[in-house]
């Protein structure tokens, strides 16, 4: 009997614990962020450059800030420690990456390690980027590669230097960036192919870039309404036919490939070649842009990076090789100050939540899409004084890197999902910067003042100068 009312009262209570639990206001506290619409969330207040309109966002409604796209929520982290919480403290919560419709058909279903799912597969790609790019033979023959396409580059900006015409850096330097990831991908020099236009790559790989980071309405609306929108927008269409051109290009490259007698399986060399050409390439070339930008318009920086440049690496040098690389501090000053300004990738690559998380007191549910705003991070004054102006000396008395350990500066990423190229992306930006620097001094074209060189950017995945950066070359003699 009494083990009876024991167990009644046992009851009761777990009852009451249930039902108080339910009605009293739950823990959770969600984000604060800009208010949306039905349907659509907050997706009509995402225009221009989604990057710089999230960071105008985030200094109305703070650090971590909750939007929606459609029906998928997004959170925003914009500041060193929020970034450090998502990225380090829950790492491995925040590591997958979202399905997205245009990443899945130009990734054939997400084959590409950058866009794959967290989990087996993706360790297993990780590990064979790993042995096929990264090992100390691949790093060696690269390291030959680059050299050699350095001279190309060189030879080029010569022809120009010698007419005292100007020279499109941004067409100079992808055909240097591109040229040495052709070369590491097939083992064949392109600028000797007649079927390689380099123009047309650059053309193609953007168009892919573009499809990739849209945003279709598929991926924020349940099935059907996304769906229609994208089919009446021509969004589908433009994504569809962009990735035909591409892959059509790709299968001509592949035939005379075979036809120099080399055979490969081709969806594999498909993915392979669009992963290994556009991101890495993109990044690199737009880095070097950048900074040679902010050093045309900072004539001292320029001058006293020169002179290190030469002082350090001595007169009459006929090739720049990878050990000089090692000579430059100033250099790296400078390229740090050109990461923080102008972060090639600002948001990263997007993420998503694998289970609730907490982040500076707010809940961020399961499946949250995620963005590290490190351009917000780059420009925060609370990290960084004179937060806008170009200052290279301001990480000189400092140990902060690149890494992934410093979340005031990550143009890498951090933790698990971070870029693995980025040694082999950093040796390409200094040895194409040092070639620019050490054989030529640049000029502003006749007429244009410091005040005129525009500083728009443009991009979807990756940010460049929106206008291209036409300087005059001249032959430099000790
Ligand atoms: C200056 C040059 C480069 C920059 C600034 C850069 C930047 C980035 C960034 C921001 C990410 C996303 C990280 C994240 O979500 O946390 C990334 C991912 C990635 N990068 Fe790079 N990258 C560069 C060069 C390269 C090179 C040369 C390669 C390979 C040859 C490469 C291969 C990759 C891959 C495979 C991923 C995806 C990693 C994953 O999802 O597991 N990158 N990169």
């Amino acid at each position: 009997m009494i083990m009876s009312i024991y167990l009644y009262f046992l009851f009761i209570s777990l009852l009451v614990l249930i039902i108080f639990k339910k009605l009293l206001p739950s823990k959770r506290k969600l984000p604060p962020g800009p208010t949306g619409l039905p349907i659509i969330g907050n997706l009509h207040q995402i225009g221009g450059l989604l990057h710089s309109t999230l960071h105008k966002l985030s200094l109305e409604h703070g650090p971590v800030m909750l939007l929606r796209f459609g029906v998928v929520p997004m959170v925003v982290f914009s500041s060193k420690e929020t970034a450090k919480e998502a990225l380090k403290t829950h790492d491995l919560e925040t590591c997958n990456r979202p399905k997205l419709v245009g990443n899945g058909l130009f990734t054939h279903n997400f084959k590409d390690i950058g866009f794959t799912q967290y989990g087996e597969e993706w360790r297993e790609m990780k590990k064979l980027v790993g042995l096929e790019l990264f090992s100390p033979q691949k790093q060696k023959s690269f390291r030959y590669i680059r050299e050699e396409e350095g001279d190309l580059l060189v030879k080029e900006i010569s022809k120009s230097a010698q007419t005292q015409t100007l020279v499109d850096l941004r067409k100079a330097l992808y055909s240097f960036a591109a040229g040495v990831i052709l070369r590491l991908a097939f083992g064949q020099n392109f600028h000797e192919c007649d079927f390689i236009d380099m123009d047309r790559v650059e053309v193609l790989v953007q168009e892919a870039e573009t499809s990739v980071c849209a945003l279709a309405f598929t991926d924020f609306f349940p099935t059907g309404l996304g769906w229609l929108v994208d089919r009446i927008s021509g969004q589908h269409s433009r994504m569809n036919k962009a990735f035909s051109r591409l892959t059509s290009f790709f299968q001509h490259v592949i035939d005379e490939h075979k036809k120099a007698g080399q055979t490969q399986d081709r969806s594999d060399l498909v993915s392979a070649m669009l992963d290994m050409i556009n991101r890495p390439t993109k990044s690199g070339v737009t880095t070097m842009i950048w900074t040679m930008t902010e050093l045309t318009r900072h004539p001292r920086i320029m001058n006293k990076l020169q002179e290190e440049i030469r002082t350090k690496l001595g007169s009459n040098k006929e090739r720049i090789t990878e050990e000089d690389l090692e000579k430059v501090e100033y250099m790296k000053l400078v390229i740090k100050e050109s990461f923080r300004l102008h972060p090639p990738a600002p948001l990263l690559l997007p993420r998503q939540t694998m289970s609730e998380i907490e982040v500076h007191g707010y809940t961020i549910p399961k499946n949250s899409m995620i963005k590290i705003n490190t351009y917000a991070i780059g420009r925060d004054p609370k990290c960084w004084t004179k937060a806008e102006e170009f200052i290279p000396e301001r990480f000189s008395d400092t140990s902060i890197n690149f890494k992934g350990q410093h979340f005031e500066l990550l143009p890498f990423g951090a933790g698990r999902r971070s870029c693995p190229g980025m040694a082999l992306g950093m040796a390409n930006l200094e040895l194409g910067l040092l070639n620019l620097l050490y054989f030529f001094d640049w000029s502003l074209p006749n007429g244009m003042a410091i005040e005129d060189i525009d500083m728009d950017e443009a991009g979807d995945l990756n940010i460049a100068k929106k206008v291209p950066l036409e300087l005059v070359p001249t032959l430099h003699h000790w």
